[in-house]
């Protein structure tokens, strides 16, 4: 009997973390489900046979002690980086600097300090992947201003992480994903949250689902992707092609034969 690989996903107590899981589980992997959410950890773990692990990515000797735990178990094969704060549309004068630190503590700082500690062990293990999770909001102009710079950076730093452990035998990429119908997003658009559905602004004229970002998430994570390193794998449903035709009127409704 061949061990399973195994993955560890930081974030997968909800959303496209818990897809990840699930998704990852289905396809052979042995599944570690980290979160700052015990209870939503221990949820998931205990749908997949997995291991629940309370961790917050912010707490650097806890990642550490984690990666070194993992490593004297032989390693993970697979890290996923799901953990995200999000932040209310706000012009940036009413941003409180205490909230622009706190995402970017948890979205940049937490996927670096995460990388860090586990992508480092890997690197001196001589094998591993990394997949960390950014979002559109990278690719264009937002009104969520730390989120978004967040997001770029973490682009920035899966190329940078990617040239700095290739030749270890590590690979680094990120999955940015469109906006995704978790039920942090389904509230949203429930309570009216958000100015229009998602759905209007995408080529495909639908938002995404999460077990198509975990798609995403398992190929990077999977030997199928081995000559695959620093890349940012985007899950839109087309919104970043269809956002450049507003000035002609928006992406067409439907296929009408000419005339
Ligand atoms: N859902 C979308 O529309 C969408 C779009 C683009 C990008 N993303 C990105 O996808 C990823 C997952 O988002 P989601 O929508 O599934 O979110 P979610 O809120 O459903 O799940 C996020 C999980 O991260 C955990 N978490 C938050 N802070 C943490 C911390 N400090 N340490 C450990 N765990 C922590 C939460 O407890 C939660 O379980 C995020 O990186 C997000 O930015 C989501």
């Amino acid at each position: 009997m061949t061990d399973k690989p195994r993955a560890l996903i930081i974030g997968g107590g909800n959303g496209i973390g818990e897809a990840a899981a699930l998704l990852m589980h289905a396809r052979g992997w042995r599944v570690i489900v980290a979160d700052r959410d015990a209870d939503a950890a221990g949820r998931v773990a205990a749908s997949i046979d997995g291991t629940a692990r309370c961790l917050d990515i912010t707490d650097e000797a806890a990642l550490n002690q984690a990666a070194e735990k993992e490593e004297s178990r032989g390693g993970i094969a697979a890290l996923v980086v799901c953990a995200a704060l999000f932040q209310d549309i706000m012009p940036p004068e009413a941003y409180p600097t205490a909230d622009w630190e706190r995402t970017i503590g948890v979205n940049l700082t937490g996927t670096w300090l995460a990388n860090r500690a586990f992508g480092s062990r890997m690197a001196r293990r001589g094998a591993g992947a990394i997949v960390n999770i950014a979002s559109i909001a990278a690719l264009g102009s937002v009104p969520v201003h730390a989120y978004g710079s967040s997001k770029a950076a973490v682009v920035a730093l899966t190329q940078n992480l990617a040239g700095e452990w290739g030749r270890s035998g590590v690979r680094v990429n990120c999955v940015s994903p469109g906006s995704t119908l978790v039920p942090r997003v389904q509230a949203r658009l429930a309570t009216g949250r958000y100015a229009a559905h998602p759905k209007e602004f995408t080529a495909l004229g639908r938002a995404v689902e999460p077990n198509e970002v975990a798609e995403a998430i398992e190929f990077l994570a999977s030997p199928r992707a081995s000559a695959i390193t620093g890349v940012n794998l985007v899950v839109d449903c087309g919104w970043e092609v269809a956002s450049t035709w507003a000035q002609y009127g928006g992406v067409r409704a439907s296929y009408a034969p000419p005339t």
